[in-house]
Formats: structure tokens, sequence, C-alpha cells
């Protein structure tokens, strides 16, 4: 398997008024395509920043994130986000759907973003919906949603521009056993795409091939 991803030595410290917190003292981590990896650790460990970093979504304090080789943070800004949507996609433990969309329009949007012409991205974004369930709930809005069934929207979003790499913060942290075996279920389908998560669900941990431990600002295998 060809390598997508590494961490070269990345630090990360906050400064605040009255403190300064050094949360990742150096990592080194190596995805390569297709590989599922699973991130846990105390909160505050800074599992979300890493996350953040790995995704182009925040930069390291030193060190860099090679995405299929090239530095990600030598880059402008715009190159950064053009990456990160072409190639990233991204779940957060709250789902961040957006209100007065509904569920197909809230994952076609990704992908009209990207240059899609309407006809083809509501197709795609039809598509992952079916594959994942919600044939049914196209045109729900997400208060009319279940949790299960957001975070299942937030998945199909992210996967819309067939991404290389996705980033999962706690996608079931929020939902009931029933709930998070539907969204397991949905990661299980996924095949080609790289997967970080940081999970403290055994179901979701135990799918990936590679579990690691944040502690103290260093990572190690789990
Ligand atoms: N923008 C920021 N400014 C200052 N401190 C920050 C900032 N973002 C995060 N931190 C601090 O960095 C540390 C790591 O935060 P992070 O959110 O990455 O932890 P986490 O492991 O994801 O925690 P949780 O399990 O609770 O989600 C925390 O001490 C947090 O307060
Ligand atoms: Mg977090």
């Amino acid at each position: 398997m060809s390598e997508i991803l590494r961490l070269v030595d990345v630090k990360k410290s906050f400064i605040t008024d009255v403190e300064r917190i050094d949360v990742l003292k150096g990592i080194n981590l190596t995805i390569k395509r297709g590989e599922r990896i699973s991130i846990t650790g105390p909160s505050g460990s800074g599992k979300s920043t890493l996350l953040h970093i790995m995704g182009g979504l925040e930069h390291p304090s030193s060190g860099d994130v090679l995405f299929q080789n090239s530095p990600l943070y030598q880059r402008n800004e715009e190159e950064i986000s053009y990456i990160r949507n072409m190639s990233f996609g991204f779940v957060f433990q709250f789902h961040h759907l957006l209100q007065d969309f509904t569920a197909l329009e809230n994952v076609m949007i990704p992908a009209l973003i990207a240059g899609e012409g309407l006809k083809k991205a509501e197709e795609k974004a039809r598509k992952l919906l079916v594959k994942f369930g919600l044939g049914g709930r196209l045109n729900h809005k997400p208060a009319k949603l279940s949790g299960g069934e957001r975070q299942r929207v937030a998945m199909a979003r992210a996967l819309i521009n067939s991404p290389d790499v996705l980033f999962l913060d706690e996608p079931t942290g929020n939902l009931d056993p029933e709930h998070s075996q539907e969204v397991l279920d949905v990661i299980k389908t996924l095949e080609g795409v790289s997967i970080v998560v940081v999970t403290h669900d055994f179901g979701v941990a135990k799918i990936c091939e590679n579990r690691y431990n944040l502690k103290n600002g260093i990572l190690e295998e789990a």
C-alpha cells in the first residue's frame, strides 16, 4: 500500500495570557492509502488538535504533514483549502449540518463548491444517502432527523468529493448503541478511503488496522 499522509515531528503549543500548553510534542505517523487508524486518549490530550493539523485545518507550531509526499503547510492558504476540499472529508461529533437545508442539499453543497454541476451533484448525493439507508429522508431538514441519521448525512457529505482521507472526530460520541451501530455499519462499507478516527467506541476502534493512544503529547501504539 502506498503512503497517503505522513506526520513529521508535528508539534503544537497554545499560548494564552496565562500559560503555554505544549499539546503535541513531536508526532510521527504514516498513514497508507486505504488504511484505517483509531486514536484514543484522555480529554484535552490533543486528539482534535491532531486531527485538525492532519486535515489542513490548523497549522502546527513546527513540523509538517506530507500529503502524497508533499509538505502541506509550506503551501499558501488557498492551496491548503483546495486540498482540504478535494482530498479530505470531515465528520465531527456534532454534525454541523446546515439547518436550513435538506439532507440532500447538505450533501450536495461540497460537490457544488468543487465545481460539479447541479444534476451530477444531486445524483451523487442521492446515491450516497440511499447507500447509507437514508433514501426516505432526502428532503428532511436536520432538525427532523435522528442523531444517527444526522451523522450518516454528515458522513455522506464528507464523502461526496471522494476524498483520499476521511477524518472522524468521535462520530458515535453522541449516539446510543443502536445509532452508533448504524454509523459503524456505514464506516464498514467504505473502501479505498483512508480513515483517521478519534473514538472511545471499541466497536469503531476494532475495525481499524492500527490503534494509537495520545497521552502527554506523545502518540503510542495502543
Ligand atoms: N485555540 C486554542 N487555544 C488555546 N488552547 C487550545 C486551543 N485549542 C485547544 N486548546 C487546548 O489544547 C488542549 C487539547 O485540546 P483538544 O481539543 O485537541 O483535546 P481533545 O483530546 O480533542 O479533547 P476532548 O476529548 O475533550 O475532545 C486542551 O488543553 C485545550 O484546552
Ligand atoms: Mg476533541
